[in-house]
This record gives C-alpha cells, structure tokens and sequence, in this order.
C-alpha cells in the first residue's frame, strides 16, 4: 500500500528535453563511465539557482542516502553490477514531486556508496505503450546487451529497452510490449513490476498480480529471448485468510508488488510488497515452482517498500528499497523532493531459515570521527544525553544488556531539554523494536505514530542496535535480523543529542560505538 495518492491513469506529462543534461557528468569510454572531475551537478528538475540552494541548504535532507537532486522518487529499479560498476535506477518523476509520468532515474556508482547521476535512462513515449508511465522492473544482460524489462502503463504490459552504449543511453524494442496481457481468464487486480533471471539457456520472468477474493500471486513465464514469452504456471500464491478488508487491491492484499525472486544459499527467496509492507518467504524452487517455508517482514516499519536486490562484486545479494516520506504531501511540495533509496543490505540466511540483514561493509568508508563509550549503567527514569556526542548524520553501534529492564534503548535527535526526541525501543514485554515518534518534531504536517513490529531476544541474548541517522532517515538493524526503517523531521537546529534509556528497572550499556559519517557529495543534492 502506498500512502501516496497514486492514481497516475490519465497523467500525460512529459518532461521537457530541454531540462535534461545530455551527458556533461559522465562520459563513455569502452562501454565504462568514466567519472569526470570538476563537472557541475544535473540540474533536471532543478530549474534555478535558488531552488537548487533552497535543496542543498535543507536540514531534512539526507547527506549520505541515495536520491535524486530533486523531485518525486519511489521504487529502486534494476539495480545491477555492469563492468565494474554498480547501477541504480529508480522510478522518477522530473515535472514534481507527485508520482506521474514516471521515469527511470538513473545513478552509478564504483562502491555501493558514492553515486554520480546519469541522464534519464527511459521516459514515457508519446503514443506507446508506456505512454502514461515507465513503471518497475529490473535489468539483466543479454549476451553482453544491457536489458531492462519494464511495465509501460497503461493497460500495465511489458516492455524492453536496450542499451548500447554501456547503460547511458536506452533503446526501446519497437515491438513493444512484449507481454500485452496477463493470461487469459483471469480477472487480475494488476500485472506489473517484471523480476528477470536465467536458467541454463532460457530466461524467466515473474510478476506481480492477483486476483480479487483470491490473494496476491506472481505469474511465471519463459522465453528464448526476451522477447517471446510463455506463460507457465503460478510462481507462488497468497493466501486468502491473510487478506485484509478494503477496495485497493495492493492495500488488502490481492496485489503483490515488485517480485523479487533469487536463490540464497541452498534455497530461494521471493520478497513481495503488499499490505503496506514488505513480505519476503524463504522456501524451495523445485521444478519451476515455489514452496515457501518460512515468512516474515524485511522490514518492520512502514517506511520501507518496493525493494530490489542484486548480486554485488563479491556474490552476495544486496537489498535496495524506497523509504519514503511521512510527512504531509503539502510538506513534500514545499520541499521540492520526495523518497529517499535505502542503504545498501546483505542478504543470507539464518540457521533457522529466516532472511538476514545487515548493512553493507562498504559503508563503512563513511566513518568518520569516533567515540567509544563502555560499561554505563542506566537508571530509569533518568533524562540523559551523552555529553560529547552531537549530530544527524551518524552511525551508532549499541550493545545493551537487559538486566532486568522491561524496555531500553536510545535517545535519538533529542534537544537538550528533550521537548523534540526520539525514542528507539525494545519493549522486552511486549516482544516489539520501536521508533516512538510521539516527541520526534515540534512541526504539526508530521507523521507522531510509533512504528515497528514484534521482535525478541532470547534469554541470555544482548542487544545489538545498529543504527544509521541521515537528517530525517532512521535504519536500524537489529542483531542483523530485524530491520526497522523510519523518517521523522526534527524542527531545532539543535535536536541533535544521543541517549540511551531503560524502564522498569536498570539495564547496562555493554558498548556503544558511534561514528559521524561523511556526507556522499559536497552538497545536499547527492552528485
Ligand atoms: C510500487 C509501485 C509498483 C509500480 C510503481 C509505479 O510502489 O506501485 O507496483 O510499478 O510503484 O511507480
């Protein structure tokens, strides 16, 4: 379920060539972008001086997360490691920050961290069968040829593009769509966001759907080429007892969107978005079907949706997702931009078959200034921040020991008198990991809900919070198998403190490592 009104039927918008720099920041050389120095910023969608000042110069944007310089982002599309370097894509739409008219954003980057943006990789075409919008998909490599295979609304039909010049420029199949319609006789409540892979000498592609009254589904086809495709079977089925009451299809559950189907270790995992939230199952592909074994939340929050993943240098798959904003869509206007990418996470699996998550090392290279701090008691009840440790752009590694406490945690973003703050929680008697958000701003177009999900430690387990701030973001990962990924907006400049709390009873603090990380580009507009 998106939040966002995402009614785009009828939107017709088409960006104007003319705010588009053709490739002053990026050139290409044997197929590789070359990353030029001294280039200016990409200044689509950000018309004049001011606005762009206005982007660079605001508190709520993150320094060192991925998004576009300015506009509406959501999904992370295609994401794929191409001749030594990573590409990202995203839906985009230059005209504003309201989801119409999407495009493929597109960013590159030599380690998971920095990014410079590319030029607009696909935008409507007037007349074809994407004429109302680009929508997700992803990108695989046909005999050397990049590909990516999309939904062109509307009707929702598959498309391809190709690039010949190592992924800057796009080509569309002029036979497009590939796929016109789902299968036949079936009344489906949408057919989008393909998820492409190879299997010996034939492609497969799932995509998302589902059928009213029924559950969402992911329908499986195969081709030679990408082009002709057949139909097969199911993929994989929701389940009718888990659909929720109400008329949008992806808010009750009869639509899941954006497969994303891979292997992982010995098994297979498939991660879908419906229900507002991220639902991945770990379980067997057995002759072109899957059998789920085991289900849970990629994420417990809210603010976390569409993800992608990919298989980065080293093998290891990576999840990438939209964390999108909770604030007023007047607030988001008014700001100018909208939708942050998430930071990059490792997939494995855990001994007990569970996904399990955890930042990727590369950020790392981030770090920058240091404080350790070990052994503190905490006493309930008592309002403290640590005296030396400021700021929004930080990453905070928190060992806590329970004791016999029935909730602990940190203090983040907090002003010195704590009127704004925000309370990172695990509450050991109710079994859930928390962002309390009641206190997180003074502003009124805010979201105040806590968000979370269930979460337990076992007896003699510690707690291990891993947590990265960047201005209104909060990731949290917790002992690497629970992530919780929030937004909240401070109003003071000086709701900047660090704390930690226990209630009930006392609780310890084993060690806490924190880190001010380096911003990703010399300015709030991430190039
Ligand atoms: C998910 C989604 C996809 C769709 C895209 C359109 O957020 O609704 O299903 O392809 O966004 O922007």
């Amino acid at each position: 379920m998106t939040k966002v009104n995402k009614s785009i039927k009828g939107a017709g918008l088409t960006a104007s060539r003319r705010d588009f720099l053709t490739l002053s920041a990026a050139t290409v050389l044997g197929g590789r972008i070359a990353f030029l120095s001294g280039t200016g910023i990409r200044t689509e969608g950000v018309k004049t001086e001011p606005h762009r000042e206005r982007l660079a110069a605001d508190p709520q944007r993150p320094r060192y997360h991925l998004m576009p310089p300015a506009n509406w982002m959501n999904d992370p599309n295609g994401p794929i490691f191409f001749k030594g370097q990573y590409h990202m894509f995203h839906q985009y739409n230059p005209n504003g920050v309201f989801p119409e008219s999407m495009h493929w954003g597109h960013a590159v980057s030599p380690d998971l961290v920095h990014w410079m943006h590319l030029p607009i990789a696909l935008e409507p075409t007037p007349g074809g069968p994407d004429k109302d919008g680009c929508w997700s998909g992803c990108a695989v490599v046909d005999q050397g040829v990049p590909t990516i295979v999309y939904t062109g609304v509307f009707p929702q039909v598959q498309c391809i593009a190709r690039s010949d010049d190592g992924m800057v420029t796009w080509r569309k199949h002029p036979g497009n769509p590939v796929i016109a319609a789902p299968p036949q006789g079936m009344e489906t409540t949408g057919f989008r966001d393909p998820c492409v892979w190879r299997e010996a000498d034939e492609w497969f592609l799932a995509i998302g759907s589902g059928v009213k009254g029924q559950g969402g589904m992911v329908f499986l086809y195969r081709s030679k080429d990408l082009i002709r495709w057949d139909y097969l079977h199911l993929l994989c089925k929701g389940r009718k007892d888990e659909l929720l009451p109400g008329n949008d299809p992806v808010s009750t559950g009869e639509m899941w969107e954006c497969p994303d189907f891979f292997p992982l270790a010995d098994k297979h995992a498939l991660i879908v978005s419906t229900q507002g939230a991220v639902i991945y199952s770990v379980g067997w592909y057995v002759n072109q079907y899957f059998h789920p074994e085991v289900q849970g939340k990629a994420d417990l929050g809210d603010s976390y949706y569409a993800p992608r993943s990919m298989v980065d240098a080293k093998g290891q798959r990576i999840l990438w997702g939209w964390i999108r904003e909770g604030r007023s869509d007047e607030a988001q206007r008014a700001a100018g931009w909208s939708g942050v990418m998430s930071l990059p996470r490792v997939l494995t699996l855990g001994y007990d078959g569970t996904l399990r998550m955890a930042p990727a090392p590369e950020i790392e290279a981030l770090r920058g200034k240091h404080q350790r701090f070990e052994r503190l008691p905490i006493v309930p009840g008592a309002f403290s921040l640590l005296k030396s440790v400021r700021g929004d752009s930080l990453e905070i590694q928190a060992e806590f020991e329970p004791g016999a406490s029935e909730a602990m945690g940190l203090t983040v973003r907090s002003a010195p008198d704590g009127k704004e703050q925000t309370s990172i929680t695990y509450n050991r008697t109710s079994g859930h990991l928390l962002v309390e958000r009641e206190r997180s701003s003074l502003s009124p177009d805010v979201d105040r809900g806590s968000q979370g999900g269930p979460f337990a430690l076992a007896e003699d387990e510690t707690l291990k919070l891993h947590v990265f701030l960047d201005a209104s973001v909060i990731e949290i990962f917790a002992n690497n198998r629970a992530c919780l990924t929030s937004r909240i907006y401070p109003s003071r400049s000086d709701s900047l403190g660090l704390g930690m709390f226990a209630r009930g009873d006392k609780a310890r603090l084993r060690a806490l490592n924190v880190w001010e990380m380096q911003p990703i580009s010399p300015n709030r507009l991430t190039t």
